[in-house]
């Protein structure tokens, strides 16, 4: 039996973690051969809520749950994690853009981000999911100057879901048959999600689909407005189809692609013209625990300025949020 891997979650009494934690506990994330130990965050008020999704995790049996920790101190939370999946922080209500949620959520990733510094395992893999996600991811990485900044990231593989599915459903063709797709930018409206060298069963979308006018007029703002669609639909935000990216985003990372393109929110390291450090949507592989940038893609006009357009949202972000970081 291989030795538990600590996970923390926070934000775990909300609806996002009561889609994530039965699903972590049961192999889905790190594989069927993996315990996990469960290291659950959220604020005084909603710790009863935990209690009870404890209650249920443990009527659950799962092989694999090696022991469970709930917590409202961080510093509890993010003792010895390998892996940090920064849920908790306020979701988005009808009428809201994700930047109103900024100011805040953005206190909550500095401090959560100091106290992964302190305590977290030294190549603690972070994912943030809470709105907004590039921005809060950002302000966490630059909260633990100790740790390596590649091991923080931001969730736009709901993004890139969203818009797999758009595609099978536009090209009538398998999900699972789509490879080397692309999605640039910020979790938001203003992502750019690129088939342009996505394929099918190695035939390529762009020729299949052929409507640059679908692109820019329907493919692009449903997926971009998805978020919006659910919430409008639903009344809350989406949690399911969240936690689902989650699960993907982490699992690709510990356990590898194989070669197969994802999108994961990263630190920039100056690929494609995007200013270092901006955590910024890409297409990468994943391989031993490490991602890494598709590079050598074309970026023709069209793609230059969705990316500029979504790189500007991202910059404003970080420059209101710049007076908290010192
Ligand atoms: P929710 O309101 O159901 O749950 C949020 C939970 O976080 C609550 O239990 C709350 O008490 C807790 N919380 C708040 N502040 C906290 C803090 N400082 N420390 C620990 N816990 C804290 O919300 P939800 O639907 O689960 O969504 C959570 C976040 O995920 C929101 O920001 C939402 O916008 C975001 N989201 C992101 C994506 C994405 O693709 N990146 C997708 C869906 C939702
Ligand atoms: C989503 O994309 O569904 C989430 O980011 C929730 C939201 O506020 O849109």
């Amino acid at each position: 039996m291989k030795a538990p891997v600590r996970v923390a979650v926070t934000g775990a009494a909300g609806q996002i973690g009561y889609s994530l934690l039965f699903r972590i506990a049961s192999g889905e994330m790190l594989g069927k051969d993996q315990p996990v130990i469960l290291q659950l965050l959220d604020l005084p008020q909603a710790q009863n809520a935990v209690k009870g999704v404890m209650m249920e995790l443990e009527d659950c049996a799962f092989p694999l749950l090696a022991g469970m920790v709930a917590t409202d101190d961080p510093e509890v939370a993010f003792k010895d994690v390998q892996v940090a999946l920064l849920v908790g922080a306020r979701p988005r209500s009808k009428g809201m853009e994700r930047k109103d949620l900024l100011a805040a959520n953005a206190e909550i990733f500095t401090v959560q981000g100091r106290a992964l510094n302190k305590v977290a395992d030294r190549n603690v893999k972070v994912l943030v999911v809470g709105n907004p996600a590039n921005t809060n991811a950002y302000i966490a990485m630059k909260s633990a100057p100790d740790l390596n900044p590649n091991n923080f990231t931001a969730m736009l593989r709901l993004d890139h879901n969203r818009a797999l599915s758009q595609i099978a459903a536009k090209t009538g063709k398998a999900v699972a048959d789509i490879e080397k797709l692309a999605v640039w930018g910020n979790h938001s409206p203003t992502m750019y999600a690129d088939y342009r060298y996505a394929t099918i069963n190695g035939e390529s979308v762009k020729t299949m689909i052929n409507d640059h006018e679908w692109n820019r007029d329907v493919f692009l703002p449903t997926v971009g407005k998805r978020g919006a669609a659910i919430i409008e639909a639903r009344g809350l935000s989406s949690a399911a189809s969240a936690a689902n990216a989650a699960i993907d985003h982490i699992r690709d990372w510990v356990l590898g692609t194989n070669g197969k393109w994802v999108t994961m929110g990263i630190p920039s390291d100056g690929s494609y013209g995007i200013p270092q450090e901006v955590m910024f949507g890409y297409p990468v592989t994943c391989e031993n625990g490490q991602y890494k940038i598709v590079e050598g893609l074309e970026i023709d006009e069209f793609s230059r300025e969705r990316i500029n357009f979504t790189l500007a949202e991202l910059e404003e972000e970080r420059a209101g949020v710049a007076h908290l970081l010192g």
